[in-house]
Formats: structure tokens, sequence, C-alpha cells
């Protein structure tokens, strides 16, 4: 095929939106054209003018063609609709899943999860709950229907220090352990109860002020008391949304337990502590060792790796074997 050709095609690159996602898109000041397809020549034309208000006689016309599938976007402006997208991922991945490239919709969940962790972790628990819940819910859907997409997360997690991006580093690290590190698939009940788990083990690090989370070094013994206790802390801020399982609660408070025993905050040993709780641990470390903070050096994914072999009285190696497989790839 000849190149001029195959430009063409990418350019002709068209994804179907139903009436819903049309519902959340702005009427006006749309960036990008919809485009309408002819279902008798299969060729698209312009449905509306981007910038411009599409007026209310239009916009009746366009939903009912939605449901057609007569209406449709270009695949190079779904970076555009980002905004959108991410706010309403339920619907965007349950519409349009089959026909937006995982490498966008990789983009889209990542941005999604990290708009409703910011709001979780910055605002009211209680207010932004469900949104997260859901928001997590969708993505989890999608990736444990199609793993794959996880390789194209892995690359876009932000390694800059904060609650938020440390927990969508454990999140889809997390997942990615639990989809490609483990013989066998586990169920979709399953495998959500380990997302929260690994998404919100920190979260009671938000009851601390932030003049303790910013220290590195010489924090007094009641600083470090209350971060000991910040699984503790985790449990009681998220026994209020009463939705999640005994599993996941008891392994928010198990990720910092080592093997050991020298772990908190009740310092049992590796028979006591479940596989769950080992798996946000170990991930937990590692992504902590390779996140970038002012006064600590990050550490490479090479190097994080194997401290933590280092430390298998800590870890379990099997996980640490599976987290290499996902995280190091040549
Ligand atoms: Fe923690």
């Amino acid at each position: 095929m000849d190149m001029a050709k195959k430009d063409q095609m990418v350019e002709e690159c068209y994804c179907s939106i139903s009436s819903d996602i049309f519902k959340f898109l702005p009427k006006s000041g749309l960036p990008f054209c919809l485009y309408r397809m002819n279902p008798q020549t299969g060729t698209f034309s312009a449905a509306t003018t981007p910038g411009k208000t599409i007026v209310s006689t239009d916009k009746k016309i366009i939903f009912k063609e939605c449901d057609k599938d007569l209406i449709f976007i270009k695949s190079s402006d779904i970076a555009d609709c980002r905004p959108y997208f991410c706010a309403n991922l339920e619907t965007v991945i349950s519409d349009m899943a089959h026909s937006i490239p995982d490498e966008d919709m990789a983009m889209i969940i990542v941005e999604a999860l990290k708009e409703a962790s910011n709001k979780l972790f910055k605002d009211s628990l209680k207010k932004n709950f469900q949104h997260f819940y859901s928001t997590l819910h969708a993505a989890g859907e999608l990736v444990h229907n199609n793993p794959d997409i996880i390789w194209y997360m892995i690359p876009l997690l932000d390694k800059q220090h904060s609650l938020t991006n440390k927990s969508i580093s454990n999140g889809i690290i997390g997942a990615g352990i639990c989809l490609h590190g483990r013989e066998g698939k586990p169920d979709f009940n399953s495998f959500m109860e380990s997302l929260i788990a690994l998404f919100l083990c920190d979260v009671g690090m938000c009851c601390l002020p932030d003049f303790v989370l910013g220290k590195e070094f010489s924090l007094s013994v009641d600083e470090q008391k209350r971060i000991r206790n910040h699984p503790v802390s985790s449990v009681e801020v998220l026994s209020i949304t009463q939705s999640l399982t005994n599993t996941s609660l008891r392994a928010i408070l198990e990720h910092h337990e080592r093997m050991d025993g020298s772990g908190y905050p009740r310092g049992v040993t590796s028979e006591n502590i479940s596989w769950l709780g080992k798996l946000c641990g170990a991930v937990d470390s590692f992504v902590a060792m390779t996140m970038i903070r002012p006064g600590k050096k990050c550490m490479t994914t090479v190097d994080a790796l194997k401290a933590l072999y280092k430390e298998s009285y800590l870890y379990d190696p099997n996980i640490i074997y599976a987290l290499e497989k996902v995280t190091y790839r040549e």
C-alpha cells in the first residue's frame, strides 16, 4: 500500500457516538466537527461546524441519528474530547470501548482516575467517593476485559510524588500484577477488591497535616506515631462509605506489615498477612522508591526491584517476581 493511501486511511478513522455521549458534549464552542455517515455510500460529511453553536433543530436531528449509529467523531479528535470523556467514563466505556484505540482509551482512563482520586484526596471523601468508585468500577471492567490495555497505562504514570500519583501508580501496577503476573485471571469481583485496596491504602494520610507529609527527615515521635497509624486511619475513613469488603479493608490495614513481623501497625508475620495485603505492601514500597520527591534520590525500576529482592524476608518473592514481570519490560 502506498503511503498516501495509508495516510488517508489513518485520517479517515471514525468512532460512532451514542446519544448519551452527545448529551455531555458542549453544544456551543465544540472545537471539532461531528460527522454524519451516509448509510448507503458509507461516506462521511460534516454535521456541525467547529466552534459554532449547534442550533436546537440540528440538536434534535443529531440526537436521533446518534441512536441509529450515524454520528461519528474522527479518531484524531479524541484528544479534544478527553475532558468530557474523563468526567463520564462509565458511558464512554460502555458505548465506545470497542471503537477507541487502546492507546487513547488508556490515556482517558488514567486521566479520569487522576481526576477522581484528586477530588477524593483533596476534598471530602464522603462527597466524592461514589464518583471515584463508579470511575474505578468502569475502568476495572474495561481493563479486566482487555488486560493488554495495562501496557499502555503503565508508561503514563506520573512519578512526581503526591498522594494522588502514588494511588494511581499503586492501582495500575497492582492491576497489572493481578492480570499478568499470576497464573489465571481473577474473577471480576476479586479484581475489584484488589483495585480498591491498592488505590485507597493511603487514604488515611489525608488526615495528617501537610507539614507532616512534606517532611522527609526529623519527624518527632508523635509525628512518626501518626504516620504509622495511617493504615488504621485509612480503614476508619473508608468504613463510613460502607462499600468495601472485608478483604479490601484487611489488605489496607496490612499494607505496611512485613513478613518478618517488623511492619506496622500490628507487627504480624507472614502467615497472618493476606495475599492482597502483601501485594499492596510490595507495590506501595516499589512505587515509593521510584517516585520523585524533593531531597530524596528516586530509584530506577531495576534498582528498586533489586532492593526488594534483597529484602526477600520482608516481601513475598513471588509477588516481587510478578512485579518485575509487569514493570521491567526490555
Ligand atoms: Fe501507606
